[in-house]
């Protein structure tokens, strides 16, 4: 038998989706039983390219569950903007879908500044998985950058400024499109009742000891005992590095598509999409340590 390059007597297969981040990997049936030795595999991919995508999923809420939970416990929230009645479920929606006037998801309209998970809270969010159940005619692509890459190929100066210091990051999200100001941009009319942590600029991964960057445009304020104007220019030179194409991987969305990706390593951002058209997708997520 002649296998394709990359794939593997059981199907398991690897394709890069962008030279510095992202892996689609086929051969594999998440609504299925995984055997150990096939989920190390995907764990391996997941360390050496931050995101994978798995395509034409048919996954019930279980099935992403009980895949999410192989990487760790989960978070539990409440789906502030949903309305429903069920607390502490593993999984919400994120949709623009309204139904008896209530939002039935989180994040529901428009474009999305590049940000990190939960960069705002002591203990963000180690992964995300989202599961694509319906999706617009053009838009709202998520678009992921390797925070790793990003690091390494800093400026020397930039580099040297940022060694040993930490950033406040904080959340502000409305649906009058809060999160299309840019963090420093809301510095100058404050969010009434931010969630804010300061964390370090620069972390490094527990599972490759590759160093991060983690500051990004949507909800970093600033750097620590520096005076505005110099972390507010900063923190702009940093933002114009790290969101470079070079690092990038944008995300079309099909029904069915499950992403995953190491909060840890990549930041992400939404691109506009129509609003008269229903987006639907189930996420999950991995509880993380705190940043060192
Ligand atoms: C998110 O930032 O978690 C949402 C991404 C998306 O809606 O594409």
């Amino acid at each position: 038998m002649t296998l394709a390059a990359g794939s593997s007597a059981d199907g398991f297969a690897l394709r890069p989706l962008a030279p510095n981040i992202g892996v689609e990997i086929t051969g594999v049936d998440l609504s299925q039983q995984l055997s150990d030795k096939v989920f190390v595999k995907i764990r391996d991919a997941f360390h050496a390219h931050c995101v994978i995508l798995l395509r034409g999923q048919d996954l019930s809420e279980a099935d992403q569950v009980d895949f999410a939970q192989k990487f760790g416990p989960l978070a539990r929230a409440v789906n502030r903007n949903s309305g429903q009645s069920e607390a502490y479920s593993p999984s919400f929606l994120i949709s623009n879908v309204r139904e008896n006037g209530q939002l039935i998801g989180a994040l529901p309209d428009g474009e999305m500044l590049f940000h990190s998970d939960q960069c705002y809270v002591e203990q963000p969010c180690m992964a995300a998985l989202l599961y694509g159940m319906e999706i617009p005619s053009h838009g709202g692509e998520t678009i992921f950058a390797n925070m790793c890459g990003a690091y390494e190929t800093l400026p020397a100066d930039l580099a040297g400024a940022i060694e040993g210091r930490r950033a406040l990051n904080i959340f502000e999200y409305n649906e009058e499109g809060g999160y299309g100001r840019s963090a420093m941009e809301m510095y100058a009319s404050p969010p009434p009742s931010a969630r804010s942590f300061a964390h370090p600029i620069v972390r490094t991964h527990p599972a490759t000891g590759r160093k991060a960057l983690y500051v990004n445009r949507g909800m970093t304020l600033c750097i620590e005992g520096m005076s505005r104007s110099d972390s507010d220019a900063l923190l702009l030179r940093i933002f114009d590095h790290q969101e470079q194409a070079q690092f990038q991987y944008a995300h079309h969305w099909r029904v069915g598509d499950l992403i995953m990706w190491d909060n840890r390593c990549t930041i992400h951002a939404r691109t506009d999409f129509p609003a008269d058209e229903r987006r639907v997708l189930r996420r999950v997520t991995v509880l993380g340590e705190a940043p060192v």
